[in-house]
């Protein structure tokens, strides 16, 4: 009977427990954690992110992003969720897997103490993005992405990336593996849930609008 009955537990729908989006979970000691992380050896050790990242975290390749002046918070999360496997890359899942939770919080202070991409570009009409930022889509149940991510797409503490200044192509693509499934390290489905609603110019435009924005 037993036995019966645990069989009965393991194939019941209500038993299975969903994989959480990541590992990483804000408690006031992990913040504090990545709050003291060494800006200095975080200097050294990003050495070996330059050659994709750019000198001053500052990417020159379309696909590769910016990680200057990012939230150290959100770049320590991202750095764990690849050791971790909860997010997949396959060249960010071997870089960090070599990374400790001390190195990660070292890499993400120095990349935040960084000034981010400053693109100079001609500020194109893209109405599309400027409506989904500022107002959303009631229809589609989007909210405006300003209400997370900033006025100034700057992000918000402690898991709400800045945007402004991200590489275009970077961009399209991380938004697109979010609304394929893909991409599955954010924490409540937030961004899986809006990108699922965006269509493909959405996201093209949305791209171009946060890559010249400022802080
Ligand atoms: C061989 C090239 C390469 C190297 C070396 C590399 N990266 Fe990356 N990195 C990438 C690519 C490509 C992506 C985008 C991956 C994706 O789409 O998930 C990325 C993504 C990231 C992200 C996520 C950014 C975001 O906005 O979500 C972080 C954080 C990051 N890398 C940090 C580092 C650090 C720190 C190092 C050095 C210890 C490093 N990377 C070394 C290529 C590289
Ligand atoms: C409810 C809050 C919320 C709203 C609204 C929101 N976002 Fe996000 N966004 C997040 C969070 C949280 C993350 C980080 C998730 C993670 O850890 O992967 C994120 C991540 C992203 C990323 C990945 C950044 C990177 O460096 O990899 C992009 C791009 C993005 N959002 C674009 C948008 C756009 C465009 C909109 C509006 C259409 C929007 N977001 C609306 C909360 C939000």
């Amino acid at each position: 009977m037993k036995r019966i009955l645990s069989l009965i537990m393991l194939f019941s729908p209500a038993m299975v427990i969903a994989e959480p989006a990541s590992n990483i979970a804000w408690t006031p000691d992990a913040l504090n954690f990545v709050k003291q992380g060494n800006s200095e050896k975080g200097k050294q050790l990003a050495s070996s992110c330059m050659g994709c990242h750019g000198e001053k975290g500052i990417s020159s390749m379309d696909n590769f992003p910016s990680l200057a002046g990012q939230l150290a918070t959100y770049t320590y999360k991202q750095l764990r969720d690849y050791a971790d496997g909860k997010r997949m890359h396959v060249l960010m899942n071997s870089v960090a897997e070599g990374l400790s939770e001390q190195d990660s919080a070292d890499l993400a202070v120095w990349f935040e103490s960084l000034p981010e991409a400053q693109n100079k570009v001609k500020m194109q009409k893209l109405e599309k993005a400027e409506i989904l930022v500022a107002k959303g889509n009631g229809k589609k149940i989007i909210p405006p992405c300003f209400t997370c991510h900033g006025g100034n797409g700057q992000g918000e503490k402690q898991d709400i990336p800045a945007l402004a200044g991200q590489q275009i192509e970077y961009f399209v693509n991380t938004l697109t593996e979010y609304k394929t499934g893909a991409r599955h390290n954010d924490v409540y489905s937030r961004m899986r849930l809006i990108s699922e609603q965006l269509s493909e110019e959405d996201i093209k435009q949305l791209a171009q609008y946060y890559y010249q924005l400022r802080k």
